[in-house]
């Protein structure tokens, strides 16, 4: 595969990020060691346009709330370095490429097959999915068989144009997968990556024809999750205009609101 397997000789950051490697590997693997959880476990979902920035938010979140980054799109990613993928696997790996959705029954049971994951001792941050409503129903039912619930879905909103400005100028480690930004984010020797000196490429999927078409099944299958998950009062809006740091600091204030809301509601209610 070109660009995103080069130099590949492991599933992406399973050496920098032990905690991913039951995400990744799925069946019967295990955690060797959860992510530890200070406090409170978090269990958010991540949603937002593409290139909007959930994935470098996921890793900032992660840092701070010491969950587990569960990407969908980077399970997919990781599929397309293996020898021989199924026939099935071949078709969403093409549909990826050409920016639309993979199918909502194989995302889903992808995801259920990693479903021990949504009951980590340390909480998790979906991204990726939930993408439809069907993947969305999908989600609560595996959550309730699992005995949890979401604290809440970050949706994250900026202007397209912006959006565009960000996915154009991404840059990717073909190895460890660190994400730059030409020049929001760019790193310190251009096409170098300064966590393990891999080489940046650019994502198959972030060429302009494939943009588009992710833009569309945004739009038309994704956006809808924002009433889906506003009527029941789990949506927290986030504007990500400004910094990475900035964003994520206005995340972390409207976490804090919310339990801060959601504590003294239970309060009340024992009172
Ligand atoms: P996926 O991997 O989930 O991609 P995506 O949703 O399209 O999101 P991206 O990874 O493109 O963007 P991002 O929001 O994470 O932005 P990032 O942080 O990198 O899915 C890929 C494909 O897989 C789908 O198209 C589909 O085919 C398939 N798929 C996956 N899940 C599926 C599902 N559930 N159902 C069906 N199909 C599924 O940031 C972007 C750039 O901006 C970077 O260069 C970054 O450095 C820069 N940047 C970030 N923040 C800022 C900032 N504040 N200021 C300036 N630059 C910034």
């Amino acid at each position: 595969m070109p660009g995103w397997c080069a130099g590949m000789v492991k599933e992406p950051l399973m050496d920098s990020q032990p905690d991913r490697a039951t995400w990744f590997q799925g069946g019967e693997a295990r955690c060797d060691k959860p992510p530890s959880a200070s406090g409170k476990a978090f269990r958010l979902v991540l949603l937002g346009p593409p290139g909007v920035g959930k994935g470098t938010q996921a890793e900032l979140l992660c840092k701070r709330l010491g969950t587990c980054h569960l990407s969908t799109g980077d399970v997919f990613r990781a599929a397309q370095c293996q020898n021989e993928p199924s026939p099935a696997l071949k078709a969403a790996l093409e549909a990826m490429r050409r920016g639309e959705l993979v199918s909502d029954g194989l995302v889903i049971s992808m995801v259920t097959e990693r479903s021990d994951c949504l009951s980590c001792g340390g909480g998790f941050l979906l991204d990726g999915f939930p993408r439809t409503v069907v993947q969305a129903e999908a989600l609560d039912e595996l959550l309730e068989k699992q005995g949890v619930r979401l604290d809440g879905v970050l949706s994250f909103e900026l202007p397209i144009e912006r959006i565009v400005e960000r996915l154009s100028g991404r840059r990717t480690c073909s190895q460890c997968k660190a994400v730059y930004h030409v020049t929001a984010r760019p790193p310190r020797q251009e096409g170098i990556c300064d966590i393990c000196g891999g080489r940046l490429v650019q994502r198959e999927d972030d060429r302009p024809e494939s943009v588009r078409v992710r833009m569309q099944a945004y739009e038309e299958s994704t956006r809808p999750l924002i009433d889906y998950y506003a009527k029941d009062n789990r949506l927290i809006p986030i504007s990500a205009d400004g910094t990475p740091e900035e964003i994520l600091e206005r995340a972390l204030a409207a976490l804090h609101a919310r339990s801060v809301t959601a504590e003294a509601a239970s309060t009340s209610r024992s009172a």
